[in-house]
């Protein structure tokens, strides 16, 4: 299979701070892609980058071999990119039902079908569709952001961080949703801090360290390694 996505020799600065430093990585189209590292190592920011809302000062951002960098958000969004925020970030004082058709703001074709198949991996959106976001517990929240990101019919779709917070059986049923989409054919590039679940379910990954990519392997590979068994994954050697 091709690769979606491929970022070549991407930096950011912000203020003269090096936020991200030269990376380069890659996306192979159907698979889960995962991005580890600690608290202010870069991640949010590459996936910021993908999406056109930060600047990058210099490398390229191929999305099926075409140049992406420097597109707006929303032409990004058009070609089937889409992130899912890190903090949720659902508007709270719209319903779920209108949060989700927000979604699909770029797109003028009918959206019953899509609300529907949203429905159906998300029953408990179904039931509150009249509720208003702000009112829906976090996992609930996290659900929504999922849906509302699925509602624009993406190819790859991006997630930042969509256990942080969530009790375990909701962490479970998030990566479960993220198996599931991946096996209809969507791309899923995934940040989180809950390295042993990402690792588990993905085919490629990649930790990043102030900034630089210091490793990248299969998730199976990064699992039975000792310095990410020590650094990420909370287990001596
Ligand atoms: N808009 C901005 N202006 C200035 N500095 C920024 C901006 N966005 C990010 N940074 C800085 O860039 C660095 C990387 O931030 P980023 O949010 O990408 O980290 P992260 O890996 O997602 O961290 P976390 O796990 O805490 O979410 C941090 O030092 C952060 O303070
Ligand atoms: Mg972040």
């Amino acid at each position: 299979m091709s690769n979606i996505l491929e970022i070549k020799n991407l930096s950011v600065n912000f203020g003269g701070i090096k936020a991200v430093n030269d990376i380069s990585m890659a996306v192979e189209e159907g698979k889960i892609v995962t991005l580890i590292g600690a608290n202010g190592a870069g991640k949010s920011t590459v996936l910021r980058s993908i999406s056109g809302i930060v600047k990058p000062q210099s490398g390229e951002i191929l999305l099926n071999g075409q140049n992406i960098l420097g597109l707006s958000p929303d032409a990004i969004v058009s070609r089937g990119v889409t992130l899912v925020p890190e903090g949720r970030r659902v508007f709270p004082n719209l319903t779920v039902q209108e949060n989700l058709k927000i979604g699909a703001y770029l797109r003028k074709d009918k959206l019953d079908a899509d609300l529907e198949y949203v429905y159906s991996l998300f029953p408990r959106l179904k039931e509150r569709h009249w509720q208003l976001a702000g009112t829906l517990s976090g996992g609930e929240q996290q659900m929504l952001a999922v849906g509302r990101a699925l509602m624009s019919k993406p190819k790859l779709v991006m997630m930042d961080e969509p256990s942080l917070g969530l009790a375990p059986l909701v962490v479970k049923s998030i990566f479960e949703i993220i198996e599931t989409i991946n096996g209809e054919g969507i791309t899923v590039l995934l940040i989180e801090q809950n390295a042993n679940m990402a690792l588990r379910i993905a085919d490629t990954a990649y930790v990043l360290e102030t900034g630089a990519i210091t490793m990248a392997g299969t998730g199976a590979e990064l699992l039975a390694n000792d310095t990410i068994k020590e650094a990420y994954l909370g287990k001596s050697k």
